[in-house]
């Protein structure tokens, strides 16, 4: 717990020091979407590609953090919030470190994201639709997480019993129906390449 006795150090060297040594400038791409709507291949495949142009990245990826730093959260609505707050402090201090930290959960409340933008400095923040019809999610269900749900042997399964809020402006908006995984890759490199994230 934070006490009076608790100070913030400042650090010497800032995070656009860090950032300059590798000719970017630091941000954090927040993937948000359905259970099976492609969000860790999509991230997966930025991070390939961004790799490739020599960036200096980090992925936290949702099933992984759940088995460590998040493995005593489950899929309540208060477990949820606590699983995005924690993450959005860890994925603050990757961009602190000055790499471009991609997070890839389903972050279902539009007030957690909110509140994840709000740590990162103004424009570091770049959220990541991934649009994906329920329909299709169920139709790939890749885990088989969708039947159970519906044969209620998972109980609180987002878009099923439990709500997802669809962002209103994502700064990308990626419709995943329509086009192959690398081209929804190529469509989030070119925003970074746009906004001069990377060169
Ligand atoms: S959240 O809502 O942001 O806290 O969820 P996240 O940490 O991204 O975890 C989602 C993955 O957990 C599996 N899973 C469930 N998802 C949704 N609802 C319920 N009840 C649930 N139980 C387990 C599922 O594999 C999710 O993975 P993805 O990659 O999203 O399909």
């Amino acid at each position: 717990m934070k006490t009076e006795n608790t100070v913030w150090h400042d650090q010497h060297i800032s995070k656009t020091q860090r950032a300059e040594l590798k000719q970017q400038k630091p941000c954090l791409l927040w993937y948000t979407g359905l259970s099976g709507s492609g969000k860790s291949t999509i991230a997966n495949a930025v991070d390939a590609l961004l790799f490739q142009r020599g960036c200096h990245t980090y992925l936290l990826d949702g099933d992984n953090v759940r088995h460590g730093l998040n493995g005593d959260l489950g899929f309540s609505d208060n477990d949820r919030v606590e699983n995005i707050r924690r993450i959005s402090e860890v994925a603050k201090l990757f961009t602190d470190a000055g790499l471009i930290v991609s997070t890839a959960f389903i972050s279902p409340f539009a007030a957690d994201r909110a509140m994840a933008a709000e740590k990162l400095a103004a424009g570091e923040f770049i959220e990541v639709y991934i649009d994906t019809p329920i329909s299709v999610c169920e139709q790939r269900d890749p885990k088989g997480l969708y039947k159970k749900a519906r044969a209620g042997e998972i109980k609180d399964f987002t878009g099923i019993d439990s709500a997802y809020d669809v962002p209103e402006a994502p700064a990308i908006h990626v419709k995943t129906a329509e086009l192959s995984v690398l081209e929804c890759a190529q469509q989030i490199v070119d925003y970074l390449l746009e906004y001069g994230f990377v060169k």
